[in-house]
């Protein structure tokens, strides 16, 4: 246990007996109580479902402070990392610290060189049914990464771990542009190395080989700073996925791809799609109202899509960045006047001054504005998932990195409150009744 400071104590009293557990002080944060000897000492186990009381491990990558809507990435506000671009963020979350020039100069370059897959990739994706979700071919295709690089895959060796981190920020893009180019029908389109890593992104999804294409550079800036604003996001599920696929000691592809299932849920990953079609399905200002008092009667379940967070009780900061973004893309594409825009903007005005969003914190989060951003860069919907996917590429594999270095690392293995049938005796078929 490498957290600070160890004065504190908890007493913990059931019936006559007390247990003294300790509390550790993270660097800013929550304090928290070491249970790891609870059962040993009680023969109890804690009951949280859902990790909504419990911290899982230490980290030093990311930090949320949920009440006051901020966001760290190893210390650096996300507000101030997203004036930079997304590889030097890539950069700070995989080693720690901003590079130099230097570095960053020697960083892109490595990255840049690692974008093309195995040509044999190509053969594996003709397998998928034409209609495959591009979800579904991220996750088989991201997974078999591990059958072309074996080199990559001995989790022992720093240098391999740094190897098959490389490759898989590099070449995530390069997966996720080719499961769409399949989804429509179109030619895979290899990666250009001399454009930056959202202008070569934009251009393996959109180009096609009878036509030049130009990338709009407003357009690569947005998605740059999208990657930015989703690239980790402390213990979530998909992130906690890939710590606990990796502490069995698989390796990290297979690791990555266990993140991408998870994230693939619509409590997750999904989210900004359900926005989207929410904002449709309004349609127009007018019907605000109507909509927001829907959402306050609870016999009709219906929730604001893009609103509310299990973690900030505030303004998700990322929102605010996302908000910005999605009226430069807009105004970059012609779309300044979407019906969808204007629902959007009417809708969180109205909500941040309701009585039941106020006395429940419930704020807009990054999804609300980022399904009408991406629908106007060009996405469908069926990709906004992936995109958040090769995002989010760079944490899994800075958390699984982290992990893998911790000195005393166990495989994640939880126990359970137990409710089955207690031990009874099997009878054959033919006496039972
Ligand atoms: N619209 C209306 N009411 C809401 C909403 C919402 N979006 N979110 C929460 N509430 C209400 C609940 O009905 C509940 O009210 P009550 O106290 O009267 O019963 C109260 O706020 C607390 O809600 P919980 O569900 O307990 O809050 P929790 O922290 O578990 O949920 C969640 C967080 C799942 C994100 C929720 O706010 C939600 O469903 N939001 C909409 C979906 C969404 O935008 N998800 C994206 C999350 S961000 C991401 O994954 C990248």
């Amino acid at each position: 246990m490498a957290a600070t400071g160890n004065t504190k104590q908890a007493t913990l009293k059931i019936d006559d007996k007390s247990v003294e557990l300790p509390i550790y002080s993270g660097s800013v944060g929550p304090d928290v109580i070491d249970i790891s000897k609870l059962y040993g000492q009680t023969g109890m186990f804690t009951y949280d479902p859902g990790f909504t009381s419990t911290a899982s491990c230490e980290s030093k990558i990311t930090y949320i402070d949920g009440d006051a809507g901020v966001l760290l990435y190893r210390g650096y506000p996300i507000e101030q990392l997203a004036q930079g671009d997304f590889l030097e963020t890539c950069y700070l979350l995989l080693y720690g610290e901003l590079p130099t020039a230097t570095q960053k100069k020697d960083f892109d370059d490595r990255i840049t060189k690692h974008t093309m897959v195995h040509e044999q990739m190509a053969r594996f994706f003709q397998g998928f049914r034409r209609d495959a979700h591009p979800m579904a071919v991220m996750v088989a295709s991201v997974g078999a990464l591990a059958a072309f690089y074996h080199d990559s895959t001995d989790i022992s060796d720093p240098k391999q771990r740094m190897i098959a981190s490389m490759r898989m920020i590099a070449k995530v893009p390069t997966l996720a542009a080719m499961a769409y180019k399949y989804s429509i029908g179109q030619p895979f389109v290899y990666p250009k190395n001399s454009l930056d890593y959202a202008s070569n992104f934009l251009r393996m999804c959109f180009a096609v080989p009878c036509e030049e294409y130009e990338v709009n550079p407003v357009l690569a800036k947005a998605l740059d700073r999208i990657f930015i604003l989703h690239a980790d996001h402390e213990q979530n599920a998909s992130t906690s996925t890939v710590r606990g696929a990796g502490s069995s000691g698989a390796n990290p592809f297979a690791c990555i791809a266990a993140g991408i299932a998870c994230l693939w849920g619509p409590a997750h990953g999904g989210a900004n799609e359900a926005a989207l079609q929410m904002l449709a399905e309004i349609g127009t200002v007018d019907r605000i109202p109507e909509f927001i008092k829907a959402v306050k009667d609870k016999s009709s379940k219906i929730r604001l899509m893009g609103f509310g967070h299990r973690v900030y009780k505030n303004y998700d900061p990322r929102a605010k960045l996302m908000q910005q973004t999605c009226h430069e893309v807009l105004a970059a594409t012609g779309h300044q006047n979407d019906p969808l825009l204007k629902v959007a903007v009417e809708l969180e005005k109205i909500a941040l001054s309701d009585e039941y969003f106020i006395s429940r914190k419930l704020y807009p989060n990054v999804d609300f504005y980022s399904g009408i951003t991406l629908k106007a860069i060009g996405f469908p919907t069926s990709m906004f998932t992936v995109l958040f996917a090769v995002a989010r590429t760079v944490g899994w594999i800075s958390q699984w990195s982290e992990m893998i270095q911790e000195p005393n690392y166990k495989i994640s293995r939880p126990r359970q409150l137990y409710l089955g049938s207690e031990k009874r005796d099997y009878i054959p078929v033919d006496k039972r009744g």
